[in-house]
């Protein structure tokens, strides 16, 4: 069988490599030629744990070319895994699907399945099939057939290669079959269903996590104002299997490149159709307030932060990849620059990203200590390792004003109290925080007490 996939971003290139680890011969298009070349090379274009291990393992069974031409025309299956950003008005846009669609629909010289991986809304798989019928170049029969992935960015090739789920959106048996034998190699349950619901299963996923998310920080800022402790609430819920105890962990709100755009898609399409998805708008709203939540609570200690030394632990949306679409630190650092802050960053494997965006206005740190070091704040957006195994006495010795701000929860409350810092986090107790602070002499006198 041959195999191409369109697209080597996070859904394409680890779909395209898992599929070549369970014995596939694959061709991966894009039209990058950087990205191309970098693959050829060895080297993948994406941060992704494991990821460039498997390219060199299986090297022999995987190409990597921008001539799709030759590589559409004779395959058996082509997937899809391009991106479907966020149009300004919140729907998906699907110009590179499309594009991807026409180049088939000029090139395929032989009968083939294509594969739509990307998360498109429900009835792209529909549109495109009729597209396709009606532009085919060639005589030759092209169905179209939805298998959305779940995979999340650091653990993609683990979520592929084991999947929870593999979920067929096909309208023939024919497509099925071909598709079960390309999964041939995985042990994973099937769900088999019509395209339009397969198309749904995905947003309907992501979007209950993202629920699920919104849902465990509005009972963290509950928690705060009636003195309970969320973590616990949350160990307490997820034993109840009903629940379960995944995605419960309060913070400063999800970002990444599908929750957010993905609960925007579907209220969009819902509106669209003249139907309002109240929960789904309800996490959308609860989250873009949750990411600002430690800027909330930075300005209880100073009203500005004009002139004062911000540190700021993690950029990235969460720990495990170089990505900072929708990160929380993205909301944040524009009001700290804005207001005349000193920023200086940490962050593993953020900081070239971040680069792009702030090339001057951040000093960008090597080590946690040098971040922290005479600081008259500390926030942390991300729960990297070396910022949760970090030895919190060091924020004592080396901040001027030991104020850490913790949106990810990253350390124990007992320790926090040892430290004799003033550390708030999220659904938690504040450890010898007070309000309002405003001048040095105020925090000294906190920190004594
Ligand atoms: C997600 C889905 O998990 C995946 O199935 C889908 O295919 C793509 O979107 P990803 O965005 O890579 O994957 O990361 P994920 O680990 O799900 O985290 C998303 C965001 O939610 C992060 O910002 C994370 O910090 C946040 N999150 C996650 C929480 O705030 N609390 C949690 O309990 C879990």
């Amino acid at each position: 069988m041959k195999i191409t996939v369109a697209g080597t971003g996070y859904v394409g290139l680890v779909t395209g490599v898992c599929l070549a680890e369970i014995g596939h011969n694959v061709t991966c298009v894009d039209v990058d030629e950087n990205k191309i070349n970098l693959m050829k090379s060895g080297k993948s274009p994406i941060y992704e744990a494991g990821l460039e291990e498997l390219m060199l393992k299986n090297k022999d069974r995987l190409t990597y070319t921008t001539d799709y031409k030759s590589a559409y025309k004779d395959a058996d299956v082509i997937f899809i895994g391009v991106g479907t950003p966020e149009k300004k008005d919140g729907s998906a846009n699907l110009k590179y699907v499309y594009e991807v669609v026409k180049q088939i629909a000029e090139t395929v010289e032989k009968d083939s399945l294509v594969v739509i991986k990307s998360t498109v809304p429900i009835g792209t798989n529909d549109k495109i099939e009729r597209f396709l019928k009606e532009n085919l170049k060639n005589d030759v029969d092209v169905e179209v057939a939805s298998n959305p992935e779940f995979l999340a960015q650091g653990t993609a090739v683990k979520d592929t290669l084991q999947a929870s789920r593999i979920v067929l959106g096909v309208k023939s048996k024919r497509a099925e079959k071909i598709l079960r034998k390309v999964y041939d190699g995985f042990n994973q349950p099937y769900v088999v269903t019509d395209r339009r619901s397969a198309e749904m299963i995905k947003y309907a996923s992501n979007d209950f996590l993202a629920l699920k998310i919104s849902y465990i920080n509005e009972i963290a800022n509950l928690c705060e104002i009636v003195g309970a402790n969320v973590e616990d609430i949350a160990k307490g819920m997820g034993y109840d299997p009903r629940i379960g105890n995944k995605f419960l962990r309060a913070g400063i709100g999800y970002g990444g490149s599908c929750f957010p755009k993905d609960t925007k898609a579907l209220h969009w399409l819902a509106n669209f159709h003249d139907y309002e998805l109240k929960t789904v708008k309800a996490a959308i709203e609860v989250n873009e307030n949750q990411k600002i939540k430690l800027i909330k609570k930075a300005r209880r200690y100073y009203e500005s932060f004009n002139g004062l030394n911000v540190a700021i632990l993690g950029l990235t949306f969460k720990p495990g990849t170089d990505d900072l679409r929708e990160a929380p630190s993205l909301a944040n650092i524009p009001i700290l620059l804005e207001d005349g802050a000193n920023i200086k960053a940490w962050d593993p494997v953020g900081v070239e990203n971040y680069k792009k965006i702030y090339p001057n206005e951040i000093t960008y740190c090597d080590s946690i200590e040098e971040a922290i070091k005479d600081a008259d704040i500390c926030l942390i957006f991300t729960e990297w390792p070396e910022i949760v195994n970090f030895d919190i006495s060091k924020f004592e010795k080396l901040m001027k004003k030991p104020i850490v701000l913790d949106g990810r929860n990253c350390y124990d409350l007992k320790e926090v109290k040892d430290a004799g810092i003033i550390y708030e986090s999220i659904g938690r107790r504040t450890i010898n925080g007070y309000y309002k602070i405003s001048s040095i002499e105020e925090v000294a006198t906190a920190k004594n007490k």
